[in-house]
């Protein structure tokens, strides 16, 4: 394992001002996103809207790093110069998501285990090859009577480490991400327990595999009342219960903390982080985004109705939103 080459890869997503942009969505996911808005899906449609986002001006100030799934990464930019080669000569990591999807648990109707051990070794080492210096894995755990089992629990905690392992030893710096869901009526307690538990759960493992800490990135929810609950805990709530569990369950030499944003407005994903990096704490890890929807929602709704510049430009406006919420610079009166 080449740890300065993980540990400098690792700082350079998380310099300072700069976040993640996930456009990792599988071909099925980001097929129904484009249908949403209007647009027929297919391998050309979904590289055409990427690569646009791709060359917007600027926006390598604000984005350490982008995450591909595997049909973009083998893609092209209008001039032909392939996806990775192209980000990474804007200065910008090119990351790929390397499980393959969350499926049944067996015996735990409900619950999700996610898939893509077997092989991992292999394709890790091939996007390596084509210019990937980071990866992403992502568990779902969900809230409900009952549920997260342990059974859910141990076995995504379990997998995570053993992809994070392999990642690290390919020379891809891996993003863990044991994402719990805020779909239901939980509350935003019941949300840090749940998340404290992962947490430790996907530590613990880590330690048993010989997880090199100062080479990953922790991408989490953050601790929220679940979307159903009648009563929502406030941005500064959440902010504070947030920096709360993590400062109690994560490695404090882990370099970064990616938050994913799982459904929050635009403007919320924002505030939150702005709260947390406002907050009269050193906090041990950067605190940073690596977010999908709050980053290119209104983009994808522009560019379907015909504007490549004007999708440009929601999402450049939303990375500088977020990149000023890691220094804690950001308000509300610069969404304009
Ligand atoms: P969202 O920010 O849309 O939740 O996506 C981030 C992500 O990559 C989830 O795996």
């Amino acid at each position: 394992m080449d740890s300065q080459l993980l540990e400098r890869t690792a700082a350079e997503l998380v310099a300072a001002g700069k976040g993640i942009l996930a456009a990792d969505e599988s071909n099925g996911t980001m097929s129904s996103r484009l249908e949403a808005v209007g647009v027929k899906a297919s391998a050309e449609t979904r590289r055409g809207y990427r690569t646009n986002i791709f060359a917007t001006a600027g926006y390598e100030i604000a984005v350490g790093g982008v995450i591909l799934f595997d049909e973009t990464i083998r893609q092209s930019m209008d001039d032909g110069t392939s996806v990775p080669d192209y980000l990474t000569s804007r200065g910008v990591h090119p990351g790929i998501k390397v499980d393959t999807g969350a499926k049944e648990l067996a015996h735990h109707s409900g619950e999700k285990i996610t898939e893509g051990l077997d092989g991992l070794r292999e394709r890790c080492a091939e996007y390596f090859a084509m210019g990937a210096r980071f990866a992403k894995w992502r568990a779902v755990i969900r809230i409900g009577e009952g549920i997260p089992s342990p059974a859910n629990i141990s076995t995504n905690a379990h997998a995570l480490a053993r992809y994070a392992a392999i990642c690290q030893e390919q020379g891809l710096v891996p993003i863990i991400e044991p994402e719990v869901l805020m779909d239901g009526d939980h509350t935003a307690e019941r949300c840090y327990e749940v998340t404290a538990e992962i947490l430790d759960a996907t530590f613990a493992a880590c330690k048993t595999q010989g997880v090199h800490v100062p080479g990953a990135l922790l991408k989490p929810n953050m601790v929220m009342s679940g979307k159903a609950c009648p009563e929502q805990a406030s941005r500064a709530e959440v902010a504070q219960l947030t920096v709360d569990c993590l400062t109690q369950h994560v490695p404090h030499d882990l370099p970064g903390i990616v938050f994913l944003s799982g459904g929050q407005s635009d403007e919320d994903a924002t505030a939150h982080l702005n709260l947390m990096n406002s907050m009269d704490v050193d906090h041990p890890w950067q605190l940073s985004y690596s977010y999908g929807r709050a980053l290119l929602a209104h983009a994808l709704q522009t560019w379907a109705s015909g504007s490549g510049e004007d999708s440009q430009n929601a999402f450049a406006h939303r990375a500088s939103m977020n990149s000023l919420a890691r220094s804690g610079s950001w308000s509300a009166e610069l969404e304009g």
